[in-house]
């Protein structure tokens, strides 16, 4: 029987994601549109989202945090292109975005003095094995498997290299040990629901030391530039941006960061996505036919939540029809209006992925769960038995 309740918001994908409750576009009627980023209102609403985002997080002071371009690949990407090369480097993957960073890292900047420390979806490497004199990159959340970093006590305080951490889709709803993390990189579209195209880059002291004090082999484009005559541009840290950014995608960021404060910060945007987690994992305990991919309740992620299906036989169909029995059950949630976007990443293992960050209501994640159940049961009449 299909259950009587819907979600009121069906948005469960994992990017971008849910915006936030009461979100209308009546928000973005003062946005500056028409007018150049460059001008004094212009740079004041840039401004704004450095400072807002700053003190919501707790940024330490003597960090640079600034808007660059191409969403959290492109603030990524200008810090390895920028400042790896001077010493070894130790990169952690253990999902499919950590794994395009060892790509870049290996294939394209071809690092010769790499360690690949690689763990299998479910599982995170042991960090334990990580030499924090080398610099470290590596995703604080894998979004792609809900496996995420539990702490910043594997970091060490006094580290010769510099810690480089993809934090998109764990920032605003985990609490980072900012001190520990030389740099890091998020996009609007994640956890505050804002919209992609601009990345966010926080810089520690030592990581601008490494800007000013290194100059990498190979060129480096306009867009990847932060440094110029060998001092950092300090502009782009304030409000600055290197290139045009979108002041409608701006405005929408300021409104974001006020909805965020306004349901009393970082705290309570980290207990939304912690309730959202337990509405499932409560589900998960009682239901046989599911289960969450990370088994370690500790490295398990509050955001990208993703589950595996156990049910018996299921192991045993091929991986396709795995991924069409999956694709079916999203399809019929899609149908009934019920949840989009909800099937694990295509590099995933077969299975679901429910987004749980700060914007999702948890009365939205308990009315999908009866749903779940329902499109799993229908799922698995229409698709051939296991042999
Ligand atoms: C961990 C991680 N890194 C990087 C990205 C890429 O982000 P964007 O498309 O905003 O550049 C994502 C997107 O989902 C992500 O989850």
């Amino acid at each position: 029987m299909k259950p009587s309740r819907r979600p009121a918001n069906p948005n469960f994908s994992s990017g971008p994601c849910a915006k936030r409750p009461g979100y209308s576009l009546a928000a973005l009627q003062n946005a500056l549109l028409g007018r150049s980023h460059r001008s004094k209102p212009g740079k004041a609403r840039l401004k704004e989202v450095v400072d807002r985002s700053r003190n919501l997080l707790g940024i330490p002071k003597d960090y640079r945090l600034g808007i660059v371009p191409a969403s959290d690949t492109g603030a990524v990407e200008m810090v390895l292109w920028s400042m790896l090369g001077a010493r070894g480097v130790d990169a952690l993957t253990w999902e499919s975005f950590g794994e395009g960073w060892v790509t870049d890292i290996e294939k394209q900047l071809k690092i010769k003095d790499l360690r690949i420390m690689r763990a299998p979806y479910g599982q995170i490497p042991d960090l334990a094995q990580v030499d924090c004199d080398r610099d470290v990159v590596f995703p604080w959340n894998g979004t792609t498997s809900g496996g995420r970093i539990p702490n910043g006590d594997w970091i060490k305080s006094d580290r010769k290299g510099l810690t480089i951490c993809d934090a998109t889709s764990g920032v605003f709803a985990m609490d980072l040990p900012w001190e520990k993390l030389d740099v890091v990189t998020w996009s609007w579209q994640k956890v505050l629901g804002g919209e992609a195209a601009h990345g966010m880059l926080a810089l520690s002291p030592r990581a601008i030391e490494r800007l000013e004090s290194y100059t990498p082999p190979w060129p480096l484009p306009k867009i990847f530039r932060m440094t110029s005559k060998g001092k950092l541009s300090e502009g782009i840290f304030k409000e600055e941006t290197i290139n045009t950014p979108s002041m409608l995608a701006v405005e929408d960021a300021i409104d974001s960061l006020k909805w965020a404060e306004s349901v009393g910060g970082l705290k309570a945007l980290r207990a939304r996505s912690e309730g959202n987690l337990d509405a499932i994992a409560a589900w998960v305990e009682r239901t046989d036919w599911v289960d969450f991919l990370v088994e370690n309740p500790k490295i398990r992620s509050c955001t990208s939540v993703c589950l595996k299906i156990v049910a018996e036989g299921f192991d045993k169909l091929p991986v396709d029809q795995q991924w069409a029995q999956v694709k079916k059950i999203e399809a019929l949630l899609d149908a009934e209006g019920v949840a989009y976007d909800i099937a694990g990443h295509r590099d995933a293992v077969p299975g679901l992925r429910i987004w749980c960050g700060a914007t999702i209501e948890r009365s939205d994640v308990e009315a999908l769960l009866p749903w779940l159940d329902w499109a799993f049961a229908e799922a698995k009449t229409a698709l051939p038995k296991a042999a």
